[in-house]
């Protein structure tokens, strides 16, 4: 059957690669990128690699949650359903702490807030499908995260990789608690997962200032990488593509997932179901008001 399916980061690295899987395998793909003269050579490529046609995109700069809801607007006022809605764009930034225009820490607002807002207001069309799947873009750096809940803004963290690492452990938080959350809705049609792409060679690190050897290691990896091919952005895309169509998955939700399509334990060390509570609580309140409005 075919599916409606929104990516987002789809401009670049593992969110193109998961594309152009998708739409070769026949199925309906949205792009979602920040700029639009790339969006547009994207869907050009994948419709002349794939032969689909059914291939459109969105713009939306993932830092700012106004654009976000614009953007879902603009998909709801287009399509009637929603079957796969893959939270994919993210990224490590500068060691320099920023915060967007809504008063976000850059980095949870893109990888922690972005996915979230978008899911919320998705949610009616990702209802009005027979079986939808929302996958959110972990990683395994999560592994690595030693959160202050007192500081979930992370003005204390003076490290762009340790935001990163802490951003992503937030991401499978709040895909248990919206699992949680929608079966205790009685709503079984629409499942969350988190998973982790493995390490691939993609623009991940690659513009971002994170200290001399930090992004000497970016560029060797990418570099090495590309040259020994041990992991393209098309293996990093497989689990995504695994769990947007895959039937032995239909169904299951709030369950994190590795590089090789199976369900993993994610770190537990820092978890507790408090925080988790904790962590949903403060997303919730900092979003209503993209929310409130709809
Ligand atoms: N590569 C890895 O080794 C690795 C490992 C673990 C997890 N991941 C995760 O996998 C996901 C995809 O990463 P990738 O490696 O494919 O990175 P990438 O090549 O840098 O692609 C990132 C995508 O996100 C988009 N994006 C970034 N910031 C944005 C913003 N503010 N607004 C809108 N779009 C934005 C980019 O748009 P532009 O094209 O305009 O830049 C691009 O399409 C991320 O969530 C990342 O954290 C990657």
């Amino acid at each position: 059957m075919t599916k409606l399916i929104l990516i987002t980061g789809a401009t670049a690295g593992i969110g193109k690669a998961t594309a152009r899987e998708l739409a070769a395998k026949g199925h309906h793909v949205i792009i979602h990128g920040r700029n639009e003269q790339k969006a547009q050579k994207v869907v050009a490529e994948i419709k002349q690699a794939t032969g689909n046609q059914h291939v459109n995109y969105l713009i939306a700069d993932l830092f700012s949650m106004t654009a976000i809801k614009e953007m879902a607007a603009r998909f709801n006022a287009k399509y009637d359903h929603l079957d796969v809605l893959i939270n994919n764009a993210g990224a490590v930034l500068d060691d320099k702490r920023f915060e967007t225009a809504d008063g976000i820490e850059g980095t949870m607002a893109l990888n922690v807030f972005a996915p979230l807002l978008l899911t919320e207001l998705l949610l009616p069309r990702l209802r009005k499908s027979q079986d939808a799947r929302v996958i959110n873009m972990s990683s395994g750096t999560h592994r690595m995260a030693h959160p202050d809940m007192n500081d979930l803004n992370l003005e204390h963290v003076s490290s762009g990789q340790t935001r990163y690492g802490i951003s992503k452990l937030f991401v499978i938080w709040n895909t248990q608690h919206l699992a949680a959350h929608l079966q205790q809705a009685g709503i079984t049609n629409v499942t969350v997962n988190a998973s982790h792409p493995g390490m691939a060679t993609t623009n991940f690190g690659q513009s971002s200032d994170n200290g001399f050897w930090n992004n000497l290691v970016y560029k060797v990896a990418l570099a090495i990488g590309k040259t020994f091919h041990i992991a393209t952005p098309e293996q990093g895309a497989v689990t995504n593509v695994y769990l947007a169509t895959n039937d032995a998955v239909k169904g299951v939700s709030g369950e994190f997932f590795n590089n090789k399509k199976q369900q993993a334990k994610p770190a537990t060390g820092e978890y507790t179901p408090a925080r988790e509570l904790a962590l949903w609580k403060y997303c919730m309140a900092k979003l209503q008001p993209w929310i409130d409005e709809n």
